[in-house]
């Protein structure tokens, strides 16, 4: 502590600092908030007042914040070895850590890649779709992903999403890929299983006709998170599982948003009984305390990689930071916990909680559709003027809440540890809000 006031670090900050996914000419307009500290479900900013994470800190936090069992792990993990790299060296945190997540991942994963966050094992996983390709059956150069994807920000990721704002800028420099239909997107009066239907016969249809060339069907497993949301039924993620069989193609399940029990359950594509052939990890790997992310692969893929050093069939990629000592132990007592708290029952009650709380908007004539899986929450709105979510999120940080808003999708993804007269206060905090903003 400094002893500095919000006002003159907000003004410091507006000299120095680039934020993500933020327009700066609004920033100081938007009076942003100066974190001081955080302990539990809560933050507190410099001045003292304390706010809810109503988003998990951005979808990562999943016990609390400073939750001592994870703080004593890094701690002593960091005296021990802080950082080696993980190129020609290995260490227990790191094993102990890919056979944990092997433990409880679907079956026929077998090996774990470290990457550093999200986006980086996107990355990972679509480089290896397509050199284990190149080095068994031969090069597939195109990847098949949905409309109002999202991935990631960095370009194989974005080359993969399907979120026009975000990605359009891009397209004369991304890979080449086909898009289909999104499964979360209905027609007014189509259910779950129609719309899962109509996408499948478009993927099959695409993939009769260039199947050959394609290296993977790439996934975000039962809720499309920064579409606003979207979810789908489980019949979308067996068919593809089915279409990738019968073509060749891998499918990658990426559950950065998904994964560890967002959903209630352990892996999204457990809804569905599914094994995707990679499976992306990221977000709150690690309890929402260090950047750690990781990619799960069948052996089959890791075997496409073996071979003499002279035939440079190598996986020729890799981080400074892979597998970082503090950020597997991180990850260890994270899963530890998970499993003493039975996490991924808590995340269900959590869900069904705020799902009932949220009931009494059914009939808001702000709101178009509440759609939910898990903890995983969207309230989209009818908004009145560009930033109606944005508003929403604002009256709600008034009230000690903070959410935050994809367009006019009001987000909901609390830590998985909340307790029921939190969940209350959430949910409480942004219908309230919603009843200011949109009467
Ligand atoms: C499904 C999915 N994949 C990848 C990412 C990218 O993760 P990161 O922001 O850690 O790079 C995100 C982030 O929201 C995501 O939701």
């Amino acid at each position: 502590m400094t002893g500095a006031d919000s006002t003159s670090l907000v003004e410091r900050d507006s000299r120095v600092l680039w934020h993500p996914f933020t327009q700066h000419s609004r920033w100081l307009e938007d009076r942003p908030i100066v974190v001081d500290r955080a302990e539990g479900m809560y933050f507190w900013d410099i001045d003292g007042t304390r706010y809810l994470d109503g988003v998990s800190s951005l979808w990562v936090n999943v016990h609390g914040h400073a939750h001592p069992e994870i703080v004593a792990a890094i701690t002593e993990q960091i005296r021990r070895l802080d950082h080696t790299t993980f190129l020609g060296l290995t260490h227990e945190p790191g094993i102990r850590l890919a056979e944990e997540l092997l433990g409880v991942a679907p079956p026929g994963l077998q090996r774990v890649f470290y990457a550093g966050d999200g986006s980086s094992a996107v990355e990972a996983a679509l480089k290896m779709a397509y050199q284990a390709h190149a080095q068994t059956t031969g090069v597939r150069p195109l990847i098949v992903h949905l409309a109002e994807g999202y991935h990631g920000d960095t370009l194989g990721a974005v080359s993969v999403g399907g979120i026009s704002l975000f990605h359009e800028t891009y397209r004369s420099i991304m890979l080449e890929t086909r898009q289909i239909g999104s499964p979360g997107l209905r027609e007014v009066g189509q259910t779950p299983a129609e719309r899962a239907a109509e996408v499948l016969a478009e993927l099959r249809d695409l993939m009769a006709a260039e199947g050959s060339q394609v290296c993977a069907v790439i996934v975000e497993p039962m809720v499309q998170g920064a579409g606003g949301m979207l979810t789908h039924h489980a019949d979308f993620l067996r068919g593809v599982r089915e279409v990738c069989d019968a073509t060749g193609a891998f499918m990658i399940a990426d559950e950065v948003a998904t994964g560890l029990g967002r959903t209630g359950a352990m892996f999204a594509v457990d809804h569905a009984a599914v094994a995707p052939d990679l499976l992306t990890l990221g977000k709150g790997v690690t309890g929402g305390v260090l950047p750690l992310s990781a990619v799960l692969a069948t052996e089959a893929i890791y075997e496409a990689f073996l071979g003499a050093p002279i035939e440079a069939k190598t996986f020729f990629h890799g981080h400074s930071y892979t597998a970082n000592p503090p950020a597997a132990a991180a990850a260890l007592a994270n899963l530890n916990l998970m499993r003493r708290n039975n996490t991924v029952v808590r995340a269900q009650e959590i869900g069904d909680r705020i799902g009932r709380n949220l009931a009494v908007l059914d009939e808001h004539p702000g709101v178009k559709e509440v759609r939910r899986l898990g903890t995983m929450t969207g309230i989209e709105v009818f908004a009145k003027t560009e930033r109606t979510g944005f508003d929403i999120c604002q009256q709600a940080r008034r009230a000690g809440v903070w959410v935050r808003p994809l367009g006019d999708v009001v987000i909901l993804m609390p830590p998985l540890a909340l307790r029921d007269d939190e969940v209350d206060q959430l949910t409480g905090a942004v219908t309230d809000s919603i009843d200011a903003v949109l009467g």
